[in-house]
C-alpha cells in the first residue's frame, strides 16, 4: 500500500496531464553556458528527479529577452532560437522518465545582479530592493537604484515574455510558468514600496497587478490551449524575506481574481510555510486563498519537506500540487522514498558553495 495516499493521484494543469502531485520547485542554478544555452549537465540534473518519482518539473528561472530581463551570470535563457534550442535535450530526457516540464520565465528587472547585456536595471520606478545581492550567484554589495521602466520598455518586457513562451513551446516544454514572484521585476510591480508609480500600473492593487495581468493574458493567448499557462506569486522576496501585503486577504483577492480572469490555468503560490496562514496569526493560507479566489488548479510551495504536511494540504482541498525546492535537492527521489514511506535525507548544503551551480555529484551518468 502506498502511503500518503493523496499525493500520488495524477490530475491535470490545463492540458497537462500529470502523474502525481510532488512538482520541482524552479531553482536557480547558474550553470548555463555563459551566453545562456541549457547544457548536457543540466539534462542530466533534471532528469534525476524526473527519475526519482516527480510528476511536474519546474525549470529555474530563464530570462526572457536580450535586453534587461537577466538576473545572473550564468543564469539560461529562451530569448533567443538557439537558446530555445538548447533546452531540447532538458525536455527530452524528463519526458523519457514520464515526467512533465514547465519553463519558468523570468525577468530579473531591479533584483538583477548580473548580464551580459547591460550595465543597469529596470524596476517600476527609481527604487532600490532592500538589502545585499546574493553572493553565492556572484553578487556584491547593494542592489543599485534601477532606472524607471518607460512605456516602451514595459512593451518590450510584455512581447519579451511572449517570445520566450512561444520558444518554450517550440522547444517541447508542456508549460510556462510567469514567474511573479519572489521579487523580481513582476513582483517590483506588485510590491507597495518599491512601486511609486502614479500612472494606471501604480496605486491600488488592481493596478499594481496590471502588467502580470496584461502578460499573462498575451501568452495565453500567444500559446493557446494546448500549453499550459500559470503564475508564481509570493509576498516574500529574494531580498526583503518577510514581506506581507498591506492589504490583506482583501488585497489577494483583488489579486488573484484579476489573474484569474486572464485564462491562464493555474496559479503557483510560496510562502515560507505553504500551510500557515497568510496574514496574522489565523486565517487563510496564500494557497487556500488563490484557490478560493480563482477556482483554478493551485500549486503550493514553502517548507513542505514532511510528507504528512504535503499530504495534508492536498487532503484539505487548500492546493491541488505541491511543490518542494530544498527537500528536493536533499532527495532527488523524495516521491518514491515517501510513497514507499523510506527516509529522507538531510540537505548536504555544499550544493550551494562556494557559487550555487551544478556540482559533479549531482549528476546522473546516464544522460
Ligand atoms: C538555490 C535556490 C534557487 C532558487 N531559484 C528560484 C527560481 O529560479 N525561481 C523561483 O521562483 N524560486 C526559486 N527559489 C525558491 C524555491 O522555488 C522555493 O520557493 C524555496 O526554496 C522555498 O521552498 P522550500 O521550502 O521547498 O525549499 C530558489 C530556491 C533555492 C534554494
Amino acid at each position: 500500500m502506498p502511503h500518503f495516499d493523496p499525493l500520488w493521484t495524477s490530475t491535470r494543469i490545463g492540458s497537462t496531464e500529470l502523474p502525481n502531485r510532488v512538482a520541482l520547485a524552479p531553482m536557480t542554478r547558474v550553470s548555463a553556458t555563459e551566453d545562456g544555452h541549457a547544457t548536457d549537465r543540466m539534462a542530466s540534473y533534471y532528469s534525476r528527479f524526473a527519475r526519482g518519482g516527480f510528476g511536474l518539473l519546474i525549470t529555474e528561472g530563464i530570462y526572457t529577452d536580450t535586453a534587461h530581463s537577466q538576473g545572473y551570470l550564468f543564469q539560461p535563457g529562451i530569448a533567443t532560437a538557439e537558446q530555445a534550442d538548447s533546452w531540447v535535450k532538458v525536455v527530452d530526457a524528463v519526458h523519457a522518465r514520464g515526467s512533465r516540464i514547465f519553463a519558468q520565465l523570468m525577468h530579473a528587472g531591479a533584483q538583477g545582479q548580473g548580464s551580459r547585456f547591460v550595465e543597469s536595471t529596470i524596476g517600476p520606478s527609481a527604487v532600490a530592493p532592500k538589502g545585499d545581492q546574493l553572493g553565492f550567484y556572484r553578487g556584491e554589495g547593494p542592489y543599485p537604484v534601477p532606472g524607471e521602466i518607460t512605456p516602451e520598455q514595459i512593451e518590450q518586457v510584455r512581447e519579451g515574455f511572449v517570445n520566450a513562451a512561444l520558444n518554450a513551446k517550440a522547444a517541447g516544454f508542456d508549460g510556462v510558468e510567469i514567474h511573479g514572484a519572489n521579487g523580481y521585476l513582476l513582483d517590483q510591480f506588485l510590491t507597495d514600496y518599491l512601486n511609486q508609480r502614479t500612472d494606471q500600473y501604480g496605486g491600488t492593487a488592481q493596478n499594481r497587478v496590471r502588467l502580470a495581468v496584461e502578460i499573462c493574458r498575451a501568452v495565453r493567448d500567444a500559446v493557446g490551449a494546448e500549453m499550459s499557462v500559470g503564475i508564481r506569486i509570493s509576498q516574500g522576496k529574494v531580498s526583503d524575506y518577510t514581506h506581507k501585503w498591506a492589504g490583506g486577504a482583501e488585497e489577494a483577492k483583488t489579486i488573484f481574481t484579476a489573474l484569474a480572469a486572464t485564462g491562464i490555468d493555474y496559479v503557483h503560490t510560496t510562502e515560507y510555510r505553504a500551510d500557515a496562514p497568510a496574514f496574522g496569526e489565523d486565517g487563510d493560507s496564500l494557497a487556500f486563498l488563490a484557490k478560493r479566489h480563482t477556482g483554478l488548479t493551485v500549486i503550493a510551495n514553502g517548507n513542505l519537506d514532511e510528507p504528512e504536511a504535503a499530504a495534508a494540504l492536498i487532503a484539505d482541498g487548500q492546493a491541488d500540487v505541491i511543490a518542494l525546492g530544498k527537500a528536493a535537492l536533499a532527495t532527488r527521489d523524495w516521491p518514491r522514498r515517501a510513497r514507499s514511506n523510506d527516509s529522507l535525507d538531510e540537505l548536504d548544503g555544499s550544493v550551494f558553495s562556494p557559487i550555487a551551480d551544478l556540482k559533479d555529484w549531482e549528476l546522473e551518468p546516464s544522460v
